[in-house]
């Protein structure tokens, strides 16, 4: 059997990124050159620049990534690339990048759906890891609880009404003065603090939802600090990091395993950059193991944004046949 060689680029974002993929579930190199020290003057992406950057950065970094697979450009069989969602210029760059690619050495391309990419991270480090499973995706712009049946095939169960898990941590960062990115900063700080200190509301909707809503949780914490500041009294930043991040890592893990447990899965992937979240992946843990259910979770580098679980997804899609023309447009806000 033929050994097939996915070149992968990912720019949806904040990351430039290229990876050289053998058979689907083997990195043979993972570039990612990050925007994150430029956006953080900014307190947030923006988007103009990382536009920009990925312009400046896209050669080196695929070039980079073919050198380190050892694989040349002639003994790559497909491109795979993100073409949705994300922000659209950031994505144009990839997206053209990989066309030109495609055109000049006449290799098939693979438009791929960052969401996809982020759960197939899963199918990297867990060889026998193989759907039906329940995926739990949180990163900055997503929250989805997504079922999927096989290879390529997803039914998102529920979805943020308002934030995005990632989103609220940045917010809630910001707040307590923590900076961007406020993902690992709160992950951080609250190792320091009592998750139990302050009581934040747990947002689980009506009764058989499997959406998320993060807004109301973000007010609670802005509230909170406001009332302390004006009472003059104390402000533990520990404490409020600890004690928000147990509130959204509380609903996140309950939703799942009851999703799970609805569906008759005993599955679960956890993806997005919140899933590097330590809290969330132990009581994530926690709860798998008392109910008897195998949990995947990717290393921290392969859950944020990186074009290795871009090339995994693009590998299913190219045994599945899927072609995209040269036509293949970016789309911000694809559906899965
Ligand atoms: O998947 P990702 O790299 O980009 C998107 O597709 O959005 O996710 C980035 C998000 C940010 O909101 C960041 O704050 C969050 O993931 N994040 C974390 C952690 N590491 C990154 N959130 C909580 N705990 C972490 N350790
Ligand atoms: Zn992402």
């Amino acid at each position: 059997k033929k050994d097939i060689y996915i070149l992968a680029i990912e720019s949806s974002c904040d990351e430039t990124a290229a990876a050289v993929v053998k058979n689907g579930r083997e990195v043979l190199s993972n570039i990612i050159s990050s925007q994150i020290a430029l956006h953080t003057l900014y307190g947030g992406v923006v988007p103009e620049i990382a536009s920009r950057k990925h312009i400046e950065a896209i050669d080196g970094v695929i070039m980079q990534a073919l050198q380190e697979a050892g694989v040349t450009l002639e003994e790559i069989d497909a491109i795979g690339v993100t073409y949705g969602p994300g922000l659209v210029g950031a994505l144009l760059v990839g997206l053209a990048e990989a066309k030109a690619i495609a055109f000049a050495a006449n290799k098939p391309l693979i438009g791929v759906h960052h969401i996809e990419g982020h759960i197939c991270a899963n199918y990297i480090e867990n060889k026998d890891f193989e759907p039906p499973y329940m995926a739990l995706v949180v990163s900055g712009g997503h929250s989805h609880l997504v079922y999927a049946s096989d290879y390529g095939k997803y039914e998102i169960l529920g979805r943020t009404r308002d934030d995005a898990a990632g989103e609220a941590y940045d917010k809630v960062a910001r707040v307590i003065g923590m900076g961007y990115p406020g993902g690992p900063k709160i992950d951080a700080a609250a190792k320091k603090g009592n998750p139990t200190a302050i009581k934040f509301p747990r947002v689980f909707l009506e009764e058989n939802s499997y959406d998320f809503s993060f807004s109301g949780l973000k007010s609670a914490v802005l509230n909170y600090v406001n009332k302390q500041k004006m009472m003059g009294a104390e402000i533990n930043p520990y404490d409020i990091a600890a004690s928000f991040q147990q509130s959204v890592v509380e609903v996140l893990v309950g939703k799942t395993i009851k999703a799970a447990k609805d569906r008759g899965v005993n599955k679960i992937a956890l993806a997005g950059g919140v899933a590097s979240n330590s809290a969330l992946r132990d009581e994530m843990k926690g709860a798998c193991e008392k109910e008897g259910f195998q949990l995947s979770i990717p290393s921290p580098i392969l859950c944020t944004d990186n074009a290795a679980m871009i090339g995994c997804a693009a590998y299913y899609e190219y045994l599945a046949g899927v072609r995209d023309g040269l036509d293949l447009n970016a789309n911000p806000s694809l559906k899965l």
